[in-house]
């Protein structure tokens, strides 16, 4: 597997960029699709290694799928529940959305404690105490999940914390449960949206979704449908934060701008020279950014996900800028490599406090996890001179073809050949 790029840095960015469908949304909808029985077809659907695993999981569990540019059709009619302890189920996070659909398809699911990025803790606490409630025993022995229940039965579940995970996987359970059920303190988030809309396409009943309180009629049957996934906004996100730091004109195309509005006010606040359409986002050349205070926080606020990219956005910015990361305290890995490459960046508890502007300079530098690549990505088109991008593979789980999209911009990225391989092991400059 290619898991180094070459970035050349200081290229100035220029043309349109097409957004694909959702990652956080289409890992959720792969598995809650399953609770149809029958076949479900997406549309706009990334080619990202996190949809690739949990393609092998639907395999091994007799799911048949044909992915064809970017319309996956799903065939569960012959589903089996088999025990989901492999490998592929530590490689993304989104695995734990198998509990939700196999508890409500089997009445049992036996699953290995999810995987994904490495960004501090990430409990589940919150999924297994609602599955608790709906009448599921848990036991949890050497990192593997057995879960059990005579009949799922509908309830009032109120989340201790606001947690996209937690209210999905209920939702999932919930949507063939006994009853009506109640997620109250719900996350908000636009994919939550999205698989609501799947479960009603399919015949469901789930109201309020989008706000913190959600109800689910629990539904006997469903049956399979079509479905559109909607635009990724951490992608639209990402590129709006590269267009910032590098685009002369940069248009961003086939998003929803209505989810990144958290984004577009710090963007403008800070001084990017942006015009927002609905689906369209267009960012202009823009000088002498200006220093911000934000914080990471739950939907509709500004995302986590964001804040590694912008972190390195910020180093271009005149003044001090400090971050307050609420959501994943130890979400700083990227802090390291970016002062290697010549930043000025602090982190005390859980604010990462950015002195700019920094000039960046080419180097080696490692992503240790999805987003915090993304932002390495930005600071070696930064850089004067070259660099080397180790962890790849982080990149390619949520980021469909972005060496090309962002060469086709202008860019400078190659993948490291076998051979070229010295030259990045020697290259520390
Ligand atoms: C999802 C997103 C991830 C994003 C995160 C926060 C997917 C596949 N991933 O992750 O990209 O960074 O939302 O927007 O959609 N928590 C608990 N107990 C739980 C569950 C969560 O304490 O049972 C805590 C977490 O540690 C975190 C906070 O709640 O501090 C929010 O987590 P949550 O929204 O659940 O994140 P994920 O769904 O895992």
């Amino acid at each position: 597997m290619n898991d180094i790029v070459r970035i050349r840095g200081q290229k100035r960015l220029n043309g349109t960029i097409s957004i694909n469908g959702s990652k956080n949304s289409v890992v959720a909808l792969i598995p809650a699709s399953l609770l149809a029985k029958d076949v479900v077809t997406f549309t706009n659907v990334p080619h990202i290694e996190d949809v690739n695993s949990l393609l092998t999981t639907l395999s091994y569990l007799n799911v048949k799928t044909k992915f064809d540019g970017q319309t996956l059709t799903i065939d569960s009619s012959k589903i089996s529940n088999k025990p989901l302890i492999g490998e592929e189920i530590k490689k993304v996070r989104a695995s734990y959305y198998f509990m939700g659909a196999l508890l409500a398809l089997f009445n049992e699911v036996v699953i290995r404690e999810p995987g994904g990025c490495s960004i501090g803790e990430r409990p589940i606490d919150l999924h297994i105490s609602g599955f608790e409630k709906m009448n599921v025993e848990v036991n949890y022995q050497d990192h593997i999940y057995t879960c059990k229940t005579p009949h799922l039965i509908g309830q009032t579940v109120v989340l201790k914390k606001v947690s996209v995970g937690a209210t999905i996987n209920l939702m999932i359970a919930m949507a063939l449960a006994d009853g009506v059920s109640i997620i109250e303190n719900a996350a908000r988030e636009p994919e939550i949206i999205d698989v609501a809309n799947l479960i009603n396409h399919m015949g469901g009943c789930v109201k309020g979704a989008g706000t913190s309180t959600i109800i689910v009629v629990g539904a006997s049957k469903l049956r399979g449908c079509s479905y559109r996934v909607i635009p990724d906004r951490i992608e639209t996100g990402t590129y709006a934060i590269i267009g910032a730091a590098l685009g002369d004109e940069v248009f961003i195309e086939n998003c929803n701008t209505n989810h990144c509005l958290a984004l577009i006010y710090i963007l403008k606040k800070i001084g990017v020279n942006l015009t927002v359409y609905d689906d369209v986002l267009i960012i202009k050349k823009s000088t002498n950014l200006t220093s911000i205070n934000v914080e990471t926080n739950p939907y509709p606020e500004f995302p986590t996900d964001l804040q590694q990219p912008l972190t390195t956005l910020l180093t271009q910015a005149n003044g001090i800028s400090i971050i307050k990361e609420n959501i994943y305290a130890k979400r700083t890995a990227h802090v390291i490599e970016l002062n290697k490459m010549g930043a000025n960046i602090e982190v005390y508890d859980n604010n990462i406090i950015i002195k700019g502007p920094t000039l960046l300079k080419g180097c080696q530098v490692s992503g240790k996890d999805l987003r915090g690549g993304a932002s390495l990505v930005l600071a070696a088109l930064l850089a004067e001179g070259e660099s080397y991008l180790h962890g790849f593979r982080h990149i390619k789980r949520g980021y469909d073809n972005i060496v090309n999209k962002l060469n086709k911009l202008g860019a400078d990225i190659s993948f490291i050949k076998k051979g070229d391989n010295d030259v990045a092991e020697n290259n520390n400059g």
